[in-house]
């Protein structure tokens, strides 16, 4: 355990006389404090991965516009911000908290099969560093808002060279049944004809292959098809954009470590792509082992054919699990001995999938009131929640040392009404 917990949070979590400490805060402390359900990051785990990422791809300098649907907490977006990251973004409402929290449009890169004329038009207004356009109709659109809006639109094409990816069916992004990107004999329809299109500046190529991606072979794959693809269409594009979907260990899992995985991609890129700029977008890689959610053993509950932790974080706190059948490391933040008995770890909602974790081992004296703390949350947790059931979203905190900041306060009984008309 001590080994896991080392290898997935840069040694930023770890037990210390048999309590879950995050960097210099005791887990129990911090839930004394600010109740349960609660997501807890560390501050410093997000700028180690950042300069991970930085290291790894040393060679090809990406600009890194950190995927902001894995966590929008304007915190995290602060910190990120403060180390020199732009932001892959994919709504006006992700534009709008971007802004707010000072990030330069100049780094900032706008995906999204959806965009609509009000969100195409904030974009160009705001004056966003490029469109990732997914569809020919798209790109027409913004031709068109950008004349009237006497602008010119920097955007760079998502083609779908399906590449398939070794991760959850949901989150494959890469093959050519999905509805990302455009294939490759539309992209090339598109350049043959550029210059029709009056208002756009075609600076770039993007691809976004799916996420928690465990290696770089299909990098190297999607690269090498773009090579052959921009040879045949004869196409210099100034920008190549490998997307995002660096993956993370939730378990004892081996993945390719960061240094090679990023050394492989950025030496074969500037072997091939000389004198274009990368992009990479990563969200997950930077912000998930980053994070846990600590929650509260409400009753222990054992029949014949099961026993059962039932806790106060449910499915609208993480809802990976009961989703992807997603598996997090689950642990009770004060250890304690005795023999192991095997619990599903359950949330309060009502549905059959509302589950953390499942036949995880603890001690048999475990029970109300103990706190577990749910591993691996950082990314897609609290950007995935929701009231349903009519639970309050959880509050979130930041720990760097011994100091504890709030990101966000739990929500109270009258933000469930608060927009409705009754
Ligand atoms: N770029 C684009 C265009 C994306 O669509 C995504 C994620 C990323 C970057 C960042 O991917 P990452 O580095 O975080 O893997 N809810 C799912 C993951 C969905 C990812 C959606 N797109 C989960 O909880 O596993």
């Amino acid at each position: 355990m001590e080994r896991y917990l080392e290898m997935i949070s840069n040694g930023l979590y770890r037990f210390v006389d048999g309590k879950l400490m995050i960097e210099g805060v005791d887990a129990e402390e911090i839930c004394e404090k600010f109740g349960t359900p609660l997501y807890v990051y560390s501050a410093n785990h997000i700028k180690t991965q950042i300069n991970k990422l930085r290291e790894a791809f040393h060679k090809s300098k990406p600009l890194i516009c950190y995927s902001m649907k894995a966590n929008g907490s304007m915190k995290i977006l602060g910190l990120i911000k403060n180390q020199g990251c732009g932001l892959d973004i994919v709504s006006q409402g992700e534009l709008f908290k971007a802004i707010k929290q000072g990030f330069s449009p100049k780094k900032i890169v706008f995906a999204g099969v959806g965009k609509t004329e009000q969100e195409i038009v904030a974009g160009l207004k705001t004056g966003i560093y490029l469109f990732t356009v997914e569809s020919v109709e798209e790109l027409k659109m913004i031709d068109r808002i950008a004349g009237k809006l006497k602008k010119i639109a920097n955007v760079s094409l998502r083609i779908n060279l399906d590449v398939d990816v070794d991760t959850h069916h949901y989150t494959k992004t890469g093959r050519k049944e999905t509805k990302f990107g455009m294939p490759e004999n539309q992209v090339a329809s598109i350049l043959t004809a550029r210059n029709n299109l009056r208002y756009i500046k075609i600076k770039g190529i993007q691809f976004h292959l799916g996420s928690n991606i465990k290696s770089s072979a299909p990098y190297l794959n999607a690269l090498n098809k773009l090579k052959n693809f921009l040879k045949e269409v004869n196409f210099c594009p100034s920008v190549i954009d490998i997307g995002g979907g660096f993956g993370i260990s939730y378990r004892n899992e081996e993945i390719e470590p960061i240094e090679h995985f990023g050394s492989k991609i950025a030496d074969y890129f500037i072997k091939n792509f000389s004198g274009v700029s990368m992009i990479i977008e990563p969200g997950r890689f930077i912000v998930g082992n980053a994070g846990i959610l600590l929650t509260r053993v409400i009753y222990k509950k054992q029949t014949n054919a099961k026993n059962f932790l039932i806790v106060d974080a449910g499915m609208n706190d993480l809802i990976r699990p009961a989703l992807y059948d997603s598996y997090h490391e689950i642990l009770p933040v004060s250890k304690k001995e005795g023999r192991y008995l095997s619990f599903d770890v359950v949330g309060p909602v009502c549905e059959t999938g509302d589950f953390l974790g499942k036949e995880r081992k603890f001690t048999e004296s475990i029970g109300s009131s103990d706190i577990l703390a749910v591993m691996g949350a950082g990314a897609y947790g609290f950007s995935m929640s929701s009231n349903y059931n009519g639970r309050l979203r959880a509050s979130e905190v930041m720990i760097s040392g011994k100091t504890i900041v709030c990101c966000r306060k739990r929500e109270k009984m009258s933000d469930l009404w608060k927009n409705e008309c009754w």
